[in-house]
């Protein structure tokens, strides 16, 4: 069976969907280990109590950023992944970080790519007005949030949306595209070729695809 860890800062509830979506047979693959660079991210109180090893390294035991990656990148590597999730993982990746595992690393962002990459992406949507707003996975690339997207979906926002309703629109989607692309990725289905996302063969918009 195909392998997949995954990488949090927070609470984990991409990677909750995803445990699910293994535990439940909708994703063809074993989640191998989760790594976090915060020691209390919830998520790996989620981790555990599912059965999966999971670890974190702090970010002050390490001189800079390439000195972390590199041992973040040994450790996740003693467990073979065939894909690393990178799911509310919030760290910049150093270029050799991300050429390590190009073509099988994924991100979720919480907007709809090109728009908004960095943070704050929901103030921001509502801040301009916007009456559409959503979360894409993508490919990771040395480009911050700048990968081919591969999956979209779209939320309303609404005159008197706060944030934090904002936010929660966009994770239940989130729970439900991230697995599905996972699952994708493990059947063999999904590539990274010629700077593009692929599906079944065919190229996928730079945009991505945004559902039915
Ligand atoms: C998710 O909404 C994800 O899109 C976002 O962090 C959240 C993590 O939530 N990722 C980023 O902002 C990456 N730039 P979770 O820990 O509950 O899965």
């Amino acid at each position: 069976m195909k392998r997949i860890v995954v990488l949090i800062s927070g609470s984990g509830s991409n990677l909750q969907a995803i445990i699910d979506a293994c535990q439940q047979g909708r994703i063809d693959g074993r989640l191998a280990a989760v790594f976090s660079n915060q020691a209390d991210a919830y998520g790996l109180t989620r981790a555990r109590e599912a059965g999966i090893p999971a670890h974190a390294l702090d970010v002050r035991d390490f001189a800079d950023r390439e000195a972390f990656d590199q041992a973040l990148m040994a450790e996740i590597d003693r467990y073979a992944p065939d894909l690393v999730v990178l799911a509310g993982y919030m760290r910049i990746l150093s270029p050799a970080f991300v050429q390590h595992w190009q073509g099988r690393m994924l991100n979720i962002h919480p907007s709809l790519l090109p728009r908004y990459p960095g943070l704050h992406t929901h103030r921001r949507a509502i801040a301009n007005g916007d009456e559409q707003h959503g979360t894409s996975v993508h490919f990771v690339t040395e480009e911050l949030d700048g990968g081919p997207v591969i999956l979209q979906a779209r939320v309303p926002i609404f005159a008197q949306d706060s944030e934090a309703e904002v936010a929660a629109r966009v994770q239940h989607q989130e729970h439900a595209i991230y697995p599905l692309v996972v699952s994708w990725f493990m059947q063999g289905r999904l590539t990274l070729r010629d700077g593009a996302a692929w599906l079944d063969g065919q190229r996928l918009p730079p945009q991505g695809y945004a559902g039915e």
